[in-house]
């Protein structure tokens, strides 16, 4: 057995600022995160300029209480993990400069990590024996990717939005009706004392055989059914709209994922991202799947939504592949899956 390697890992591409130490690629050291939501939820989104500042004051903070809570110091450190995009640019740019600047005084390796890739992670640290091949089903407030996880590093891209992402649906809806943000939890909370069959919203199921989604539509049609009842001066059932409204979101992407599992004759389905946290996203994955021999897989809540340790565990097996950083290293904001740094191009 070699020596253990310990990778801490920084995550900065939206509003959490993070910092985890991971042992060996899945095993969780500390995963400290510091969440900006209660300054962002008066803007009813994210304020990137905000997001940029917080990172700021907060990241020096954080990586200290990593390294506090595990009782190791930066000597103990192998490499450096990163999100370098995709994401907001200036916050990227905040975790991204700060690494960097680590790696360097501290003379250890840079890994530059996609962020759409360390949500996938996230099921490696969750379960310990799960190995590609499998379909991943990416949901989250900026990403709806449908992927086919051939190897470590090799992904096919099989669908993703045309408009909205799923979790941007739950968000925009969710602010229509008063609710705050982020939208899916509180929808996900309503949902369950109401009727999902109540209200008949749309489904974009798209060309047949398409393993694309689109969500526009369906927002559309809530944000009329909402104004039209307003006009009308009659109150509407919030907790059935957040039923129905969720009931049409699930439907189309478990649809679609069983779909690209059979295709690809996958026996595994994990689902990674915010919206991997929704119960009704979960149950329905589980019911319908009840007769196949497909498994359905998702990380405990607090790796669904963003955090390091995802990152580090990315970030740990990239560097098994040889795939490291340099000073030249900057923020990629619109980063695509299966992309990887090949050091400065000019
Ligand atoms: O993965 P994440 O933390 O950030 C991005 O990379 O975008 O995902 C945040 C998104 C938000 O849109 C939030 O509303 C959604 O995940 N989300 C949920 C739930 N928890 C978080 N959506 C539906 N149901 C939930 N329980
Ligand atoms: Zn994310």
């Amino acid at each position: 057995m070699g020596k253990d390697i310990y990778t801490l890992a920084i995550e900065t591409s939206c509003d959490e600022t993070s910092c985890a130490i991971m042992k060996n690629g899945r095993e969780i050291i500390t995963n400290q995160i510091y969440s900006q939501i209660d300054i962002h939820k008066k803007f009813g989104g994210v304020v990137p300029e905000v997001a940029s500042r917080n990172h700021v004051r907060k990241i020096s903070l954080i990586v200290q209480d990593a390294l506090d809570e595990s009782n190791m110091k930066f000597k103990d450190i192998d490499n450096i993990a990163v999100t370098y995009g995709p994401g907001l640019v200036g916050a990227l740019l905040v975790g991204m400069s700060y690494a960097k600047s680590l790696a360097f005084a501290l003379d250890k390796p840079l890994i530059p990590v996609n962020h759409i890739e360390g949500h996938i992670f996230a099921n490696f640290i969750e379960f310990k024996e799960l190995e590609p091949p499998f379909l991943c089903l990416v949901v989250s407030g900026g990403h709806t990717h449908l992927i086919h996880m051939e190897d470590y590093g090799k992904y096919e891209i099989l669908g993703k939005t045309r408009d909205d992402a799923a979790g941007e649906a739950f968000d925009k809806v969710a602010r229509t009706m008063g609710l705050g943000y982020p939208g899916g939890p509180l929808i996900d909370k309503l949902a369950k004392k109401g009727d999902k069959n109540s209200i008949d919203f749309p489904r974009a199921f798209l060309e047949k055989d398409s393993l694309d989604f689109s969500f526009s539509g369906l927002k559309s049609a809530v944000l009329n059914y909402i104004n039209n009842n307003k006009q009308k001066k009659v109150e509407i059932n919030v907790e059935n709209v957040s039923a129905s409204f969720q009931e049409a979101v699930v439907d189309v992407l478990v649809t679609k994922t069983i779909q690209a599992a059979k295709l690809k004759k996958c026996d595994k389905i994990i689902i990674a991202g915010g919206v991997a946290a929704n119960s009704g996203l979960r149950a329905k994955f589980e019911e319908n799947l009840k007769a196949t021999d497909i498994k359905v897989m998702y990380p405990s809540l607090r790796l669904c939504t963003d955090n390091a340790a995802m990152i580090g565990c990315a970030g740990y097996y990239q560097s098994l592949r040889g795939h490291y950083g340099d000073e030249y290293l900057n923020a990629v904001p619109n980063l695509k899956l299966g992309e990887y740094y090949e050091g400065r191009s000019s």
